[in-house]
């Protein structure tokens, strides 16, 4: 373990009893089969020209789709056609489209209080998606996800298994806008931010998605098992093995979980590592 990598492991609170021995070179664990996927549409084979999708976009917006609805802040529950059009509409798009669908969306009340949409950082074609809840005050302030005390710990988590925020992992939140006062996301916001977060896991085709904390778990693998239930099993995103650790803002306030979060990102790498071998790609990172 290099020196480095014991400063971040002992800024985490993490004592010499995390080293490891070894390389970890396991198989990848099978992949647990009593989880719902989350419902990823894969991408069409026939891509539409990206003025049809802007436009088919902007007009669903506007109301002149027939079958979307104006956006209702009052209202709970989205129209289900409405929301199934909307959804079509997001996952068709490219990368440019989806960034300009982000920073003009207007689907829940958050659009009003944001001051920026926090859309997503890092490596668009990584190996890793990490996937958080929602921007907090510093991310709103400057429209990139985990630049605040909890990004810092990522970041120190990242690179305790060898990953850094900008060449391996891509990092995106369940919403793209802040919940005033860092309340807790409403089901509704989540429900009408998912299909960005949705063709962002598409775009990236990560080999692995950490899952940090209970609103991404829970939205991603449509569950509402507690964490420590979720932990230590490969679940599937789509077709896409995922994990579910801590969210590092519960780690700034239960330090004493720090060790078991650890034992994630192990178990993680483990886990990506076998994949790696698995399908014969050199093991670049980590
Ligand atoms: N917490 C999150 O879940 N995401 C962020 O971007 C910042 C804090």
């Amino acid at each position: 373990m290099s020196g480095r990598r014991e400063i971040l492991l002992h800024e985490m609170g993490l004592g010499p009893v995390w080293k490891l021995r070894q390389a970890l070179r396991v198989p990848a664990p099978p992949l647990s089969a009593d989880l719902p996927s989350a419902a990823i549409v894969e991408t069409p084979a026939a891509q539409p020209s990206p003025a049809d999708l802007v436009l088919d976009y902007a007009a669903a917006f506007e109301g002149g789709d027939d079958t979307f609805a104006e956006p209702d802040f009052g209202t709970a529950v989205e129209p289900v056609a409405a929301a199934d059009s909307r959804r079509e509409i997001i996952m068709r798009m490219d990368w440019p489209q989806l960034r300009e669908a982000v920073a003009d969306c207007t689907a829940c009340a958050l659009s009003g209080t944001r001051r920026n949409t926090v859309f997503g950082v890092g490596n668009p074609s990584a190996p890793w998606m990490i996937i958080g809840e929602a921007p907090g005050a510093e991310e709103d302030a400057r429209g990139d996800p985990f630049v605040g005390q909890a990004g810092q710990l990522l970041d120190a988590m990242l690179l305790s298994v060898g990953l850094q925020r900008s060449r391996d992992v891509f990092i995106a939140n369940v919403l793209k806008c802040r919940p005033p006062g860092n309340r807790n996301p409403e089901p509704d916001e989540v429900a009408r931010c998912l299909p960005h977060l949705l063709r962002q896991v598409a775009l990236v085709k990560p080999r692995l998605i950490l899952l940090m904390g209970r609103f991404a778990a829970h939205a991603m693998l449509e569950t509402d098992a507690s964490i420590a239930s979720l932990r230590g099993r490969v679940h599937q995103v789509a077709a896409t093995p995922a994990i579910v650790t801590y969210h590092p803002a519960y780690l700034l306030r239960t330090p004493l979980d720090k060790a078991k979060s650890w034992e994630d990102l192990v178990f993680a790498r483990a886990t990506w590592r076998g994949l790696q071998s698995l399908s014969g790609d050199p093991i670049s990172t980590a």
